[in-house]
């Protein structure tokens, strides 16, 4: 038998079976339309375009597979987190979905804030609200398209429309409400608190599940659509870090992540819902019953190389360009690249923060912009872990996995920036790949996500800091440190000029 993991990213919909091993069998994506950007900083995708792409990447994994849907014993699902997914009552989706990095919605979380209390909000979610998160998107809508509010009937995360496509209910799982600002993260269950303060309607949001329980069954009309089996068990899944986090092995103390995907994040495994003060970094429930995790995101990490070679590189690999990088030297000839092409979250939580080279002199040339643009992700990283190890997070190793882990050259990178002994695994799938760990459990071939996960997860690759590479990054670092600060007037003169 085989058990399906279906992942909507942004940038596409991933479909792999893994064998009762716990082993990658097949895998297939489906590219998804780019997001639409409107206005700066404004991010939508439409939810019927990823039910195209997963229905594609079941169809494709199957057959690449050469079974039929009758082999596969459970699905689990991951997805981008915090967009808003909106249905009216004939279950018809109302517009585009806010995705996760659209940051229109300062506004309604400077609403949230002065209406609740930002001290209220923390207490009830663990959290700060966030311009990312789905509620103030929801009020956006509820400020600039009130007759679209009022047809609201359900709102769900990108994951659960396609979940709904597939058993035709409406639910979500834990770790993906804990990033709505509407959950009770440590309580794990919705805010009524939040909820009721805001004047929402509870009956718009969806059962929210423990990851691995069993959500619901594939309906008739999307076996015809999917070629998966009628009756075959769909288990709640994960936002997609949770769900890469169960991919990556970080199930028990101690442990911690970093995922390049078109963010990045460094995650760690948490017993209880600890969370910073300041809320730079996320405290949400993780897709383990009773554990929780903290995070930290940088925005535009996998975004920054991907928007450097589609608009400058456009037919240059990412290999090629990573190559000409290595030759760049280290520091990149003191070039800095901050990755804020979509604000940022860890640690500024500014949404009208801007990306931007800074020290480029006229011996520049391609290569150190990309070897610049791959240290400050990894120093944005850094930012992320050292706010965790400030909460108690102490890793001997980090576990790398996305895009970035493809790269020997950022690979190491992140072991000199981060000073710690950095690992790839041999599945570098991921969200998709957690996802279908999580049926396994939830279908009963493993006890526990721990217990999958000792059985499946294999380090492959160690890279250990180098100690002269390891003392120059610290001293770079200091320096990235240094021009947030000095630039934020000039990001907020900038969103002042009210272009963006
Ligand atoms: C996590 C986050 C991103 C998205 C897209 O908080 O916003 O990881 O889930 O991958």
């Amino acid at each position: 038998m085989f058990w399906l993991g279906l992942d909507i990213g942004t940038g596409g919909s991933r479909a792999l079976l893994v064998d009762s091993k716990g082993s990658v069998r097949h895998s297939y994506t489906a590219s998804h339309e780019e997001m639409q950007m409107l206005r700066p900083l404004w991010a939508e995708q439409h939810p019927d375009d990823w039910w195209r792409a997963s229905r594609l990447a079941i169809r494709g994994v199957l057959e690449a597979a050469g079974i039929n849907g009758s082999s596969v014993a459970g699905i689990g699902l991951s997805g981008q987190m915090h967009g808003l997914v909106l249905l009216d009552e004939a279950n018809t989706v109302l517009r585009a979905a806010l995705i996760w990095c659209d940051q229109r919605s300062q506004p309604q979380v400077d609403f949230i804030n002065s209406k609740l209390g930002a001290d209220k909000v923390l207490r009830s979610t663990a959290n700060p609200v966030l311009t990312g998160f789905t509620l103030p998107k929801l009020l956006w809508v509820r400020d600039h398209e009130p007759s679209k509010f009022e047809a609201i009937r359900h709102v769900l995360l990108p994951k659960d429309y396609v979940r709904f496509k597939l058993i035709g209910e409406f639910a979500t799982d834990v770790s993906d409400a804990s990033g709505t600002a509407l959950f009770d993260v440590a309580q794990r269950q919705w805010s009524e608190d939040m909820v009721s303060s805001l004047g929402l309607n509870p009956a718009i949001l969806p059962k929210a599940y423990e990851s691995s329980e069993v959500s619901g069954t594939v309906s008739k009309q999307a076996s015809e659509a999917t070629g998966l089996a009628p009756g075959t068990p769909v288990v709640a899944g994960a936002g997609d870090q949770a769900a890469s986090a169960i991919g990556n092995g970080i199930v028990e103390p101690g442990t911690v992540s970093c995922t390049i995907g078109t963010s990045g994040v460094v995650f760690a495994y948490s017993e209880k819902p600890a969370y910073d003060p300041a809320g730079r970094v996320h405290t949400f429930c993780h897709a383990i019953p009773g554990a929780w995790h903290v995070m930290g995101v940088t925005q535009g990490a996998g975004l920054s190389f991907q928007w450097f070679r589609n608009r400058f590189a456009p037919d240059s690999g990412y290999d090629e360009l990573t190559a000409e990088a290595a030759l760049s030297p280290a520091g990149a000839d003191g070039l800095f690249w901050m990755p804020y092409l979509m604000g940022e979250r860890t640690p500024h939580l500014d949404a009208n923060a801007r990306g931007a080279w800074v020290g480029l002199t006229a011996k520049h040339q391609r290569r150190d912009l990309t070897r610049a643009i791959l240290e400050g992700v990894c120093y944005s990283q850094k930012d992320g872990l050292e706010i965790i190890a400030a909460l108690g997070a102490h890793p001997s190793l980090i576990r790398l996995s996305g895009g970035g882990a493809k790269s020997e050259l950022w690979h190491q990178l992140f072991a000199d920036i981060f000073n710690c002994p950095v690992a790839t695994l041999e599945s570098q799938e991921g969200s998709a790949y957690g996802a279908a760990l999580l049926a396994m459990v939830g279908t009963g071939e493993y006890a526990s996500a721990v217990d999958v996960c000792r059985a499946a997860i294999k380090e492959v690759s160690l890279k250990k800091p180098q100690r002269q590479a390891a003392e120059f990054y610290s001293k770079r670092y200091e320096i990235y440190r240094s021009l947030y600060p000095a630039l934020t007037p000039a990001f907020q003169a900038i969103a002042e000029l009210g272009d963006a």
